[in-house]
């Protein structure tokens, strides 16, 4: 079976685009997939965190993941599990600094202010290649915004490969959904939906009531046009764009079937549409996270289990990779 791995920070509650770009894929591959699934807590740090908040947010994402249908041996977080810093700190003398300069996601996170931002910041995309590759891990379900962080992982495998002399790491395929891959904020069309987006109006998250997601939707940007018949009349409308690809991939239609429904209507009666199926398929997600928040000694026994499954796999290749670098 093919190995998978991915993660998601437990900086706050997971969000519809963690949701269709990734959270939703990775409970759908369980089935045929040997699969890893990582609280990457360690990147959580790369920006200014509170100690308390972290805590409480790793156990909350948890239960949140546990609900949207990945089974509790498959997941852990990543401090527990020394193998991600001992081959982060190899790969940090493996990759090159051009490359990291060349990382986008960092120029959007360090804004005008580079000089003031960790250096965990600058290096975190070889962590992530770490993260994967401790796992021999071949196939990773990321949203869009990972495709470049994918393709420096693969960098680094290849470079240790060749001046270790041997083919050590394999090359990872990222697994990004053709619809949805990148969601974008619902106050602004030009910037993902994320959870350091300040505005909490910009993000739908698991754990909002019916009523939180309808105001949201209500709410959410939009122009003063009806909707278009087709998707090329979608085309320089992102907050339009937006909302119609959420619908399609909540409901696993093209964005062309949605515009045949609600094409040449105003927003209104969309919004109710889209508010309804959300309300439909993330209720559910909402009220089992309740459930398991219930009790924390659970989560926490469950993150326990996940790190001894997960440092049984990835000890042997790390040690093999410490081997091969002379330590
Ligand atoms: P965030 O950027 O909100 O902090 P993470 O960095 O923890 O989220 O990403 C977790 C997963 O969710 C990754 O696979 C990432 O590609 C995906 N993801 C994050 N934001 C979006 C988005 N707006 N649309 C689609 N996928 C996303
Ligand atoms: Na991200």
């Amino acid at each position: 079976m093919q190995r998978v791995f991915s993660g998601i920070q437990p900086t706050g509650i997971p969000h519809l685009g963690n949701y269709l770009g990734a959270l939703r894929n990775w409970a759908a591959m369980q089935a045929d997939h040997d699969c890893v699934f990582c609280l990457v807590d360690m990147h959580s740090i790369t920006m200014p965190w509170n100690p308390e908040d972290l805590r409480r947010q790793t156990l909350g994402s948890a239960a949140c993941l546990l609900a949207t249908g990945i089974e509790p041996t498959r997941l852990y977080n990543q401090s527990a599990v020394s193998a991600h810093a001992r081959l982060g700190w190899i790969f940090n003398c493996v990759s090159r600094l051009g490359w990291l300069n060349r990382m986008t996601q960092f120029k959007d996170k360090a804004g005008k202010n580079r000089e003031n931002h960790s250096a965990g910041l600058y290096v975190y995309p070889n962590l992530m290649a770490a993260d994967i590759l401790a796992f021999h891990a071949t196939r990773v379900p990321v949203g869009d915004d990972q495709k470049q962080h994918i393709e420096l992982a693969n960098d680094i495998a290849q470079k240790f490969n060749h001046d270790m002399g041997t083919e050590f790491f394999p090359q990872i395929e990222a697994f990004i959904p053709p619809a949805a891959a990148r969601v974008m904020s619902l106050r602004d069309g030009t910037k993902k939906m994320s959870k350091s987006d300040p505005s909490e109006q910009s993000r739908i998250v698991l754990t909002d009531t019916p009523d939180e997601i309808a105001l949201k939707i209500r709410r959410a940007k939009t122009d003063s046009d009806a909707l278009p018949s087709d998707v090329e009349g979608l085309e320089d409308r992102a907050e339009a764009r937006n909302l119609v690809a959420i619908y399609a991939a909540m409901s696993d239609e093209t964005m062309s079937d949605v515009l045949a429904r609600f094409g040449g209507q105003g927003f209104g009666p969309f919004k109710n549409a889209l508010a309804d199926l959300l309300v439909e398929k993330l209720g559910p997600v909402a009220t089992e996270t309740a459930r398991l928040m219930q009790n924390e000694d659970h989560i926490i026994s469950v993150l326990r289990a996940g790190a001894d499954r997960a440092r049984e796999i990835s000890e042997p290749i790390v040690q093999e990779a410490e081997r091969l670098v002379g330590f």
